[in-house]
Order: structure tokens, then sequence, then C-alpha cells
């Protein structure tokens, strides 16, 4: 199959510049065990007019653990590497940002103690060049420069947070949401809606960051009320465009409320991601609707999406994972205090229950 490469802007380039890949021993390539079986590295060497065949290459696990994430660092971080390639979903992406920032540190400290102070990694001048190539559209992690850490053992989920995990270059290949299932499209179209979403009810909300979010919702499924099992090529666009804007809208104001909420539901139920992070976004748009000043288009945009989302029932996939008795014994995990003081309206726990009463 011949495929379709878009650069950032979203416009038909030929192949990724051969200048930015090296094919040696300095190139090292991160992308999932599934990727690997789906030929990914077939169609990268496609992308690039370049055999790839002297490539160091990395295979990961979704959802990356702290543990993992330190023995990739520890065999990895003292190679110089000029140019890291991940071709992936969210996972791979944040595996390989977070590797690409410990590339080049000397003595670099555990990840854990880099999360909470990440000056050692602003010292980094050997950083290698990131080239990420998503795989599904939804997360933005391609335009964001954090990375989430799954802490599995202790039910804790910790975000390693610095401007050089911003990826360099970014292309997206339509195509390659073809064989993503129905759910896989929808759970990541549904974490797309809620980052554009929460920076828009946001404290750190810019002229910027809110013209990213509204480009992202001209683009989302939700609104645009898109089929997504009709397999159309300017579906497949459309979805990376709005995953692409409202990561660089959460990039400046980061998430807020429904990704608060979210974190135990995945962590102790395994809901995934897209869907604990959106079904509670009808709720708490009624709550902040007064305190936002957006104009009136963009209100029309989001009442309208929040329409069609109500269509979808989310409340029903919901119950196959937990209930709403089991949901109110997680309030107080789901006060995480960086995501609660970004919203622009009142969280306490009386609201939250008020917010899971409403949603399920
Ligand atoms: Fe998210």
């Amino acid at each position: 199959m011949k495929l379709k490469l878009l650069d950032s802007k979203f416009s038909e380039i030929k192949i990724i510049n051969s200048l930015e890949i090296e094919n040696g021993n300095k190139t090292l390539v991160i992308m999932s065990q599934g990727g690997k079986e789906r030929g990914y590295k077939d169609i990268l060497e496609s992308l690039t007019n370049t055999k790839l065949n002297k490539t160091q290459d990395i295979f990961v696990n979704s959802y990356p653990s702290l543990k993992n994430l330190e023995e990739l660092i520890s065999n990895n971080s003292s190679n110089m590497f000029t140019n890291v390639i991940a071709v992936g979903g969210g996972s791979v992406i944040d595996t390989a940002k977070i590797l690409t920032s410990f590339i080049g540190v000397n003595n670099p400290m555990s990840l854990k103690n880099t999360i909470g102070s990440t000056d050692i990694l602003s010292s980094n001048i050997k950083k290698p060049h990131l080239i990420v190539i998503p795989t599904t559209a939804g997360t933005g992690a391609e335009a964001t420069q954090f990375a989430t850490i799954w802490d599995r053992e202790n039910n804790k989920k910790y975000s390693l947070d610095h401007p050089n995990l911003l990826p360099d270059s970014v292309y997206f290949v339509p195509e390659l949401l073809f064989t993503s299932s129905y759910k896989t499209l929808l759970f990541t179209a549904l974490d797309t809606l809620s980052h554009s979403l929460e920076s828009i009810w946001n404290i750190n909300a810019t002229k910027d960051s809110l013209e990213f979010s509204s480009k992202s919702i001209q683009n989302s499924f939700i609104y645009k009320n898109l089929d997504l099992n009709a397999k159309e090529f300017s579906t497949f666009k459309s979805l990376f465009k709005a995953s692409y804007y409202s990561g660089k809208a959460i990039n400046i104001t980061r998430t807020s409320v429904a990704h608060s909420i979210s974190y135990p539901l995945t962590l102790k139920y395994g809901v995934p991601h897209g869907l604990a992070c959106s079904f509670t976004l009808d709720a708490i748009y009624k709550i902040c609707e007064i305190n936002i000043d957006n104009s009136e288009k963009l209100n029309t945009m989001i009442r309208n999406s929040l329409k069609n989302l109500k269509k979808l029932s989310l409340n029903k996939e919901l119950n196959n994972y937990l209930s709403l008795n089991q949901s109110l014994e997680l309030i107080d995990k789901m006060i995480t205090k960086d995501r609660v003081r970004t919203f622009s309206g009142n969280i306490d726990k009386e609201t939250i229950k008020e917010i899971l009463r409403a949603s399920f």
C-alpha cells in the first residue's frame, strides 16, 4: 500500500527528510512488540527511503511502569544516539520522550527522583533529535513536553514534565489507523475531546491554547459527526489533527479535573484512559460553564460536542468496569492537587460526588 505522509502542518510530503535519520548505530528506533509484528520498521524504511538495518531497536510495553523505564534508562542513556525515532501509540511515544531526555545526561539520578526535580535534564545539551510518528490518534503525546508513568505496584501515576521531552519532529500517516479497532479509535478520540475541553476550563488557558482547543474540536469526530467505522482517509486525518491540536493546547495548560477523576479508575479497575477521562465531561461543563468566558462560537461548538457525546451512552460502557458506588469509594484518590488546581471552578469531594452521580 502506498502511504500518504503528512508533516506537522498536515501538508502531504514525499519522504521524511533523510538528514534527520542517520542509518547507523547512532539511531535508536522505539516501537511496541505489536508494532514490530505489524511491520512498522519496513514502513519506516519506506517513509525515509533508507535501509535502516544498523539501527538499535527497542520494543516496549503499553503503560510503561516506573521499573521498566528505570531499566531502559540505565541500559541506554550512556549510548550517544543522535536520533531517536518512535513509531507507536501514546505509551511508545511517552517512553521515547522520557528515554531521549536522559540520553546524554551525566550521572543520571533515578527517574523517580528526576520527576521531583528535573534540573538535571536542563543541563543535557547532547539530547538526541526525537522524531515521532504516532500510530494512534488521541493522546496528543506527540505535541507535549510531559509523559505519563504508571506505578502499578503502588497504584500511583506520575508525570515527567520538562521542555526536553517535546518531540523535535512529528509526522502523520493516516493510513496507519486503518487496522485500529472501533473501540481503540473511539477511546483515543474521546481522550482528545477531553484534552481540548480540559484546556478550555483551565486557569492556565491563553489565547493560543484556546485557539488550539478550538481547532481540535473543529476536527473532532464528535463535533463533525464522523463515522469511525467508515475507515476513510479524511476521517483519520481529522482524528490526527484533533489529537495534535489538543496536545498543543494541554502543553500550555495541562489537563484538569476530568483527568484527575480518571486516574484511580484506570489504576484500580483498568478503565481505558479515553473512557475514564471523558464520561464526566458533560457534568463538569455544567459546573464551570458560568465561570468561563468563551466566544459564543466556541461555546456552541462545546455544547454540540457534548450533546453528541451523550448519544454514545458512555455510562453503559463504564458499568462494564465498575459501579457508581465503587467509584464513590475512590473520591479521595480522585483529587490530585496538580490537576484540580487548574480547574476554573471549585472542586471538593462533594462536587466530585455530584459529577460521578450525574455521569454514571
Ligand atoms: Fe488524556
